[in-house]
């Protein structure tokens, strides 16, 4: 279903092409193989990344493919004016995938246009990680076996930040979801995609103790400080929310975080049984294996 395709939003994708991930995910996660042998990922990252730049490296190498990169805009051609779209260009020459993390929204959907090789999107400024989402998802469905019924809390930055934009979009395509949402009053999903969300239960509020009640999945994002113009704007918002052992003690939820977390979760929560932050975060190695795997299939990337 994916060979040859862009990964930009999550509404590039179905149900069923979110499902063949992740059930190639179950199958991928302790494979060593040269199954990409001879296959070459470009990573361009223009932002700062572990998880995300580090997961697709290791994915690739897992099995079998080489990687090149570029780390940052300074140690690159673009510090001397070069565009994302000449870059791009370039790049598509010397891969048979390219994964672009940059700070502009919708960068991603235009440097595909510019690519002659599938180009996944590992974040556009505010907009979408939507391989987050995939291991999110693929993180509940081990848990869980399957999303349809799910009842979320996303709490944070649901204005900045983009995990939670992709996984909203994802979730509307599960029945009866019902997803809680938890902000400071400027930092609440934007509007214009709440209106897209068809078929997704919204309840929007700032509660975090009352809205964690019927919650089965705890999502925090951190405040996305490097999104905000005014500094102050974020000192009025920082530290807004964070949870603590009591709030999640004798409670049969999941507590993620795509991480990095600022101070949102407390150490203390880390090793409850609750807080499944960091298999989260082991789980995309399995989801990106799966995706380069279903992307560059058939030999001709
Ligand atoms: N979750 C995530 O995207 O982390 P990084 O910014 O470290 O890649």
């Amino acid at each position: 279903m994916l060979p040859g395709r862009d990964i930009i939003s999550m509404m590039d994708l179905s149900r069923e092409g979110i499902e063949e991930v992740v059930d190639l995910a179950g199958e991928l996660e302790d494979e060593r193989s040269g199954r990409l042998e001879g296959k070459l990922v470009a990573l361009l990252f223009y932002e700062p990344s572990t998880r995300t730049r580090l997961s697709f490296e290791a994915a690739s190498k897992m099995l079998g493919a080489e990687t090149i990169s570029i780390d940052s805009k300074e140690a690159s051609s673009m510090a001397k004016g070069e565009t994302l779209a000449d870059t791009v260009r370039v790049v598509e020459g010397y891969c048979d995938l390219i994964v672009l993390r940059h700070p502009a929204e919708g960068s991603a959907r235009m440097a595909a246009e510019f690519s002659g090789v599938p180009l996944i999107n590992a974040g556009d400024g505010s907009n979408e990680h939507p391989t987050q989402t995939l291991l999110d998802l693929y993180t509940i469905w081990k848990w869980r076996g399957g999303l349809d019924g799910l009842t979320v809390t996303v709490a944070g930055d649901l204005r900045y930040g983009r995990t939670v934009h992709s996984l909203a979009r994802a979730l509307a395509l599960f029945e009866d979801v019902t997803l809680t949402t938890v902000s400071p009053d400027n930092l609440r999903l934007p509007e214009d995609l709440v209106g897209q969300l068809d078929g997704l239960e919204v309840r929007e509020g700032d509660d975090l103790e009352g809205a964690v009640e019927s919650a089965e999945v705890l999502y925090l994002t951190r405040i996305q400080r490097e999104r905000f113009a005014d500094p102050e704007e974020y000192r009025k918002v920082a530290g807004s929310y964070r949870v603590m052992p009591e709030l999640l003690e004798g409670r049969d939820l999941v507590l993620m975080h795509p991480l990095p977390r600022v101070d949102e979760i407390s150490p203390e929560v880390d090793d409850m049984p609750q807080g499944r932050y960091f298999e989260q975060s082991a789980n995309g190695v399995a989801v990106r294996k799966a995706l380069l795997s279903l992307l560059l299939e058939d030999g001709d990337g």
